[in-house]
């Protein structure tokens, strides 16, 4: 259950997971470099969780997991694919095996898709649509009777402004306006259970994802920096400090929320 008193301001600040289990998926990163699902785990972990690294690419999460190993902290990874439901309650099960609860779980996977409705090869659509937004849908069912027996806790979705702004990223769009849909839905659903559920949409972050370690010409790097209203490049950091509150009991108040994290992109309007 949520805490039923405010943080004491006054007292010490305690470690912010202190005793809690995270679940990360998408806890690798797809290059070298610091993703959002990366950036979460490790700041999860400097908070005093302790994290299971979920990833179809187990060597993704081994390079997380030795990050975070480095520091002091304690995590240790899970291959598994969030479209299976096999895998899903595989890993939830893998939680509770190792560490006894769940607590937090983070639901970083997605992938991105290019082009219109007529562009788009039906098979591709389905895809997008079966990891992210489905993908969330079986993690969180294989979750939550966890976290339930555990007293509650957190599930952060990852959203994308991309579906507030649409720009040819059709089912990328659609899926993301769906893990609003489901991040709302879920948190009416299982705030009986002491879980609260909430969503993070990012704006431009330079990550792997989208070509940070080379990839990116850096025209468009620039271009992406400049979208934001502040006129600075945001991280995987940015969105990982983000997850980090809505997972912590600081957000004890808060469900159902969308925060885009996009310094501004979203507030500006065309020019006159
Ligand atoms: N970078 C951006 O600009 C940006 C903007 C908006 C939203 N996002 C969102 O951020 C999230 C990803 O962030 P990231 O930087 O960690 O991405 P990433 O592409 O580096 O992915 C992290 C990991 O997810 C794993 N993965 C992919 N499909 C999987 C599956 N089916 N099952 C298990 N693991 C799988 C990959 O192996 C990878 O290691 C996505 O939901 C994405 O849509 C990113």
């Amino acid at each position: 259950m949520p805490s039923q008193t405010p943080p004491d301001p006054l007292a010490a600040v305690p470690q912010r997971l202190q005793d809690k289990v995270a679940i990360v998926t998408g806890g690798g990163s797809r290059g070298p470099g610091i993703g959002n699902g990366r950036a979460a785990s490790i700041l999860f972990a400097r908070a005093g969780a302790k994290v299971l690294l979920v990833d179809r690419d187990l060597s993704a999460a081994e390079a997380t997991l030795a990050m975070i190993t480095e520091e002091g902290g304690e995590a240790a990874t899970f291959e598994a694919d969030v479209t299976s439901e096999e895998d899903c309650a595989a890993m939830a099960a893998g939680a509770l095996d190792r560490w006894g609860r769940l607590d937090i779980l983070h639901n970083n996977v997605g992938i991105g898709s290019r082009g219109s409705v007529v562009d788009l090869d039906p098979d591709d659509w389905n895809r997008v649509l079966e990891v992210n937004v489905t993908g969330m849908m079986l993690s969180s069912r294989a979750a939550i009777p966890a976290m339930t027996a555990s007293g509650g806790g957190a599930i952060v979705n990852i959203s994308s402004i991309a579906a507030m702004r649409a720009r040819g990223l059709t089912a990328y769009t659609t899926s993301k306006g769906a893990v609003i849909a489901l991040t709302r839905a879920m948190a009416v659903d299982h705030a009986g259970d002491g879980i609260r559920v909430n969503c993070i949409a990012p704006g431009p972050v330079y990550t792997p994802m989208v070509g940070a370690g080379g990839a990116m010409p850096e025209e468009l790097r620039e271009r992406r920096r400049r979208a934001s209203i502040l006129e600075i490049e945001g991280t995987g950091w940015d969105i990982g400090y983000a997850a980090l509150f809505l997972a912590s009991d600081e957000a004890r108040y808060v469900t159902g929320v969308v925060l885009p994290v996009d310094g501004g992109v979203l507030l500006r309007g065309p020019a006159r």
